[in-house]
């Protein structure tokens, strides 16, 4: 079953996989968002790789979601706290746990995004230990146990949790219920564990993680980084022959399983009416037309490289003068996690480098770089995608990076080139892309360089061959082979 996975077969195996069972997905963004936009309930897609891989997914699968309510029409148009989506077509449920305003410091603001998230990327920012926090996030992490119960009590279940913000969510719903089935996608870097050792209450948060049963990571090196930290903490049986950890008698398989994106869907969509009609609205809205450009599209995060990526786009002109007033660089950015300083800093360090970058090179009737803080609807993400002669990807550190995969899957046309880190889980497997060292502002700019100089036969034979991986390495064999594994017991 290596080759073409698709929607039928994954639904195929999950129904004989799962038989009578649920299956419950779980994670703290919530898939869709309903808010009052000028008086009227508004449903919008969430941001972020988790949801951009489930949601069609679970549209298939018809399971159950339980996340955050946030928006602020969420209250009201869920029922005993349930709502069906998405609206136009209501494939899935959605069950909503709502959190106070102090929870919602102390576990995402604070250890979740504080704490584990500089823990685990290494872009040299301090993480943040509070230990309230940490009792917080535990205390969130048992409501969330707590509401999945509600609804699996009687039932065989699986229950398939993301990330990083419900470790500890296994632990507690085991308590409840030690027959449940639980799986965890960690959807970020596991550091190795020279880093991984200042987590004060890391006996503790490695022993939450041992009570799932399947533990996934997008690639083997996070696997190898994990065993070591529990080698180094705590006292077990590792065999990396079978994966798998046995801590106080209980088993845990850890494999990685590279993440993806919905190909045949982005590259259907991508050929649409609607996408070339937002292809003639973006070009003339940002007054695009006989430029070569290079896009950016990322949560404004400093996980992402944005300033490196913009202090490139000044290389590239300082280099090249020749390139003035023939290329455009337009980023869009969606404002994220801003109540926390570091976040804050950054938006408004982007905004004084563009300006001063702007300023450096403009001319009288142009200027290399357009920042756009806004949200793009799923069609004009993908002309957005289109328009571009070049899309960078300059993470500093990135589990995987689904922009990547993202743009590649959109090009139908078959041009566009792909500039991408290599230090995104991506780039083990995007082989033809350009790579970079987004440390480095010559290698970026080199690297920009040669991909808008590139000849289209040479754009074709690379696209090609990205397109063909990602066609094989799709979200329905990310799934497929999760399925697959649940280890029954
Ligand atoms: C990353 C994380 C996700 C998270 C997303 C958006 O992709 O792995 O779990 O949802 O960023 O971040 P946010 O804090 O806005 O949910």
């Amino acid at each position: 079953m290596l080759r073409g996975w698709s929607k039928k077969t994954v639904v195929e195996l999950v129904k004989s996989r799962l038989g009578e069972a649920s299956f419950v997905v779980v994670s703290n963004r919530q898939p869709y968002i309903h808010k009052f936009i000028k008086g009227k309930i508004h449903c919008l897609r969430g941001p972020g790789g988790v949801i951009t891989a489930l949601d069609p997914v679970m549209k298939e699968i018809k399971g159950l979601w339980v996340c955050c309510g946030s928006g602020d029409a969420d209250k009201i148009v869920a029922k005993d706290n349930k709502v069906n989506v998405p609206p136009e077509k209501p494939s899935y449920q959605v069950k909503y746990v709502w959190l106070t305003k102090e929870e919602n410091l102390g576990y995402y603001y604070g250890f979740s995004n504080q704490a584990l998230w500089p823990l685990s990327h290494l872009v040299f920012v301090k993480p943040i230990f509070r230990e309230e926090d940490w009792k917080i996030y535990k205390g969130v992490n048992k409501k969330f146990a707590q509401s999945i119960y509600e609804e699996i009590k009687d039932k065989k279940a699986v229950v398939f949790i993301q990330d990083y913000h419900l470790t500890m969510v296994s632990k507690y719903l085991k308590e409840f219920k030690p027959d449940v089935v639980t799986i965890l996608f960690w959807h970020i870097p596991w550091p190795t564990y020279d880093v991984f050792r200042i987590l004060p209450c890391r006996q503790e948060f490695l022993e939450g993680l041992l009570s799932y049963d399947l533990l996934g990571f997008h690639i083997r090196y996070f696997c190898n980084n994990f065993f070591e930290a529990v080698a180094n903490e705590l006292e077990s049986k590792i065999n990396k022959e079978t994966s798998t950890v046995i801590y106080q008698g209980k088993s845990t398989l850890v494999k990685a399983y590279p993440i993806s994106i919905d190909f045949e869907g982005i590259s259907t969509k991508s050929r649409e009416k609607e996408v070339e009609e937002a292809m003639v609205s973006l070009k003339e809205e940002f007054s695009l037309e006989g430029y070569k450009i290079i896009v950016g599209l990322d949560r404004i995060d400093y996980t992402k490289g944005i300033i490196e990526r913009i202090l490139a786009i000044d290389k590239l002109l300082q280099l090249y003068p020749e390139l003035k007033e023939k290329i455009i660089f337009i980023q869009m950015g969606e404002i994220s996690r801003i109540h926390i300083a570091q976040y804050k800093q950054l938006n408004d360090q982007i905004n004084a480098l563009v300006e001063e970058v702007d300023f450096k090179h403009s001319t009288d009737s142009w200027r290399p770089i357009i920042f756009v803080r806004r949200h793009l609807s799923f069609s004009e993400l993908l002309a957005f995608y289109r328009l571009a002669n070049v899309c960078i990807v300059s993470s500093l550190h990135d589990g995987m990076n689904l922009v990547a995969k993202e743009f590649v899957s959109s090009r139908c046309d078959e041009l566009g080139v792909l500039v991408l880190s290599k230090f995104t889980g991506a780039a083990r497997e995007l082989k033809e892309a350009v790579l970079i060292n987004p440390y480095s502002q010559r290698e970026s700019a080199e690297a920009l360089f040669f991909a808008l100089s590139m000849k289209e036969e040479e754009q074709k034979r690379r696209m090609r061959a990205l397109r063909a991986y990602i066609q094989r390495n799709n979200i329905w064999r990310w799934i497929g082979k999760i399925v697959a594994d649940i280890p029954w017991k």
